[in-house]
C-alpha cells in the first residue's frame, strides 16, 4: 500500500480562537469550508505544505455529533490523521486481511467529494486514522 499524508484533523471548540493562532500567528489561511451534514460537522481546510497537505479544523454543528462528543470528553485538539490512497476499497481489504480493526468496513462519502474510511485507534497506537480516496 502507498499512502501520502493528506491532512491532520483538529477538533476546535471556538473557531475564532483557533484562527488567532493558526491564521494570525502562523499565517495559515482557510482555503475552503464545507459543511458535512451527515457527520454534523463543518470542516475548514488550511493548506500548510509544499504539496496538498492541509489542516482540517473540525467544528461540531450538534453537541451529540462525533466531534461534539469528542470535544465534551477531551476538549479541543488532535482528532485524526488522514492518509491519501489511490484505491480505498483495496486498502480496506488489505488492512482487513492483516487483522487491522476498522471503524468503517466500506468507503463512505467524506468532504471534498472524496471517499473515506476510518481505522480504529486501537489498531493505530491511539491516533484515529482516516483513509481517503480523492475524487478523480
Ligand atoms: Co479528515
Amino acid at each position: 500500500m502507498h499512502v501520502e499524508l493528506d491532512h491532520i484533523g483538529i477538533a476546535v471548540g471556538d473557531l475564532a480562537t483557533a484562527l488567532g493562532f493558526l491564521r494570525d500567528a502562523l499565517g495559515l489561511a482557510i482555503e475552503d469550508t464545507e459543511e458535512v451534514p451527515a457527520q454534523r460537522v463543518r470542516a475548514h481546510f488550511l493548506p500548510c505544505g509544499e504539496g496538498r497537505t492541509k489542516l482540517e479544523l473540525l467544528e461540531s454543528t450538534a453537541d451529540d455529533s462525533a466531534i461534539g462528543r469528542f470535544l465534551g470528553r477531551r476538549g479541543p485538539g488532535l482528532h485524526h490523521v488522514c492518509f491519501r490512497v489511490a484505491d480505498l476499497a483495496a486498502a480496506l481489504d488489505e488492512l482487513r486481511a492483516r487483522g487491522v480493526r476498522l471503524i468503517d468496513e466500506h468507503p463512505r462519502p467524506g468532504a471534498e467529494g472524496a471517499l473515506v474510511a476510518f481505522v480504529h485507534p486501537s489498531a493505530t497506537h491511539g491516533v484515529l486514522v482516516e483513509l481517503k480516496q480523492p475524487r478523480d
